[in-house]
């Protein structure tokens, strides 16, 4: 398949802030852009030559999407299947839905990474509270989870019989005590090239990213490991764009697969400004066929993540960010606020970054307090 040329139109399903980086970054190689969201005011929709607005899992929509675009790529892995076929019987669709439906489900992730060898923790299906095999354990929906939603830790079976997440159907996970999480963005392009980021360090709150720095504070040796573990999960899958493979570094210096987003990755967000080619245009050149560009970082980055829950006191007072050499904010363009909801992200990259990873929380309690009063 020849490289999808100048002028013609990569249509995203999914309009929230990945699908709208994605799309600004299509437009700087040259492209005309579309993407499908139900709201229209939705971040991706708002920069797109061509909004399209509809349900992301509604066939009828997507279709939509695929006679406005000549290829086809999507913002996350959340997506219905009859949709994702329907998209991809009118335009080639970048991952293919035979990848997404491994990911999609966690337990046929897990079986996958198991059936391949991929190291990771302890885990079984589970209906009910009968299937827990111990406490402590985590139990996680094995659809349509994201940011800590629709998992839940049980501490004893007081816990699991008074839950409702056995609502749908969920696995159980033994609990990992990692010393670090850390994740590997890669792209691989359509020919099976494949591009690696440094690796990055990420730290999470309430099961939501709080704060990624690249390159992670790890030796040599677990880096070359991480990264071969995230080029042979992309290989087995047979994937097409940007991946991020989550994983827990252990005391021991093992590693084990947390879990793989075929997609941009909010870990990834530190490649905007941190690295020659950010993950956005990665993706965009691996779905669109055009070389993969450089992933070579600019200097040590830092990315903080900017919920909801800052803007309780009003709009935060960005004067907190003032005067930090090489910071950088990014605002998605979400018209309303609410706890947990991600609304912006920070970097700083160069020489600021250390000292900005320790310096984080200050500086989200200086954001929190609300507009400065004059
Ligand atoms: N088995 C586990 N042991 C310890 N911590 C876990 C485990 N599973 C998840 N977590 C914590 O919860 C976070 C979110 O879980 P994850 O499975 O990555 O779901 P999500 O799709 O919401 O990102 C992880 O980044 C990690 O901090
Ligand atoms: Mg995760």
């Amino acid at each position: 398949m020849t490289p999808l040329a100048p002028g013609k139109t990569l249509g995203i399903l999914g309009g929230g802030q990945l699908g709208r980086l994605i799309a600004e970054a299509a437009k700087s190689l040259g492209y005309r852009t579309a993407a499908l969201d139900a709201a229209k005011d939705s971040p991706a929709l708002q920069v797109v030559d061509v909004p399209v607005v509809g349900g992301v899992d509604d066939p009828e929509a997507a279709k939509r999407l695929a006679a406005a675009s000549d290829l086809l790529t999507l913002e996350w892995e959340l997506i219905s299947p009859a949709a994702l076929n329907a998209a991809a019987s009118l335009k080639p669709l970048f991952p293919a839905p035979a990848v997404l439906a491994i990911i999609a489900d966690r337990l046929t992730q897990k079986n996958f990474l198991k059936k391949n060898g991929f190291p990771q923790t302890e885990y079984g299906e589970a209906a009910s509270a009968n299937d827990l095999p111990y406490y402590p354990v985590i139990v996680k929906r094995r659809r349509h989870g994201y940011d800590g939603k629709g998992q839940a830790r049980m501490n004893s079976a007081a816990d699991a019989h008074n839950t409702d997440i056995f609502a749908a159907s969920c696995v159980w996970e033994k609990l990992v005590s990692f010393n670090k999480e850390i994740s590997v963005i890669l792209a691989r392009g359509r020919g099976g090239e494949i591009a690696v980021y440094p690796v990055a360090e990420n730290l999470h709150r309430n099961g939501i990213l709080h704060a990624t720095r690249a390159p992670a504070e790890i030796s040599p040796d677990v880096a070359a490991r991480a990264e071969k573990i995230a080029r042979s999960a992309a290989e087995a899958l047979g994937h097409v764009g940007v991946m991020a493979v989550e994983m827990f570094l252990l005391p021991d210096g093992e590693l084990l697969v947390n879990e793989i987003a075929p997609r941009v990755h909010n870990s990834g967000h530190y490649t905007l400004g941190g690295c020659a080619t950010s993950q956005f245009e990665q993706h965009a050149r691996a779905v669109c066929g055009l070389p993969l560009g450089s992933t070579a970082m600019k200097g040590p980055a830092v990315m903080v993540n900017l919920l909801g829950d800052l803007w309780t006191n009003g709009t935060p007072d960005w004067s907190a960010l003032d005067g930090v050499q090489g910071l950088t904010l990014l605002q998605y363009g979400k018209a309303s606020a609410r706890p947990g909801r991600k609304m912006a992200h920070y970097t700083v990259v160069g020489a600021a970054a250390a000292d900005e990873w320790r310096r984080a929380d200050e500086r989200l309690a200086a954001l929190g307090r609300g507009p400065k009063r004059s």
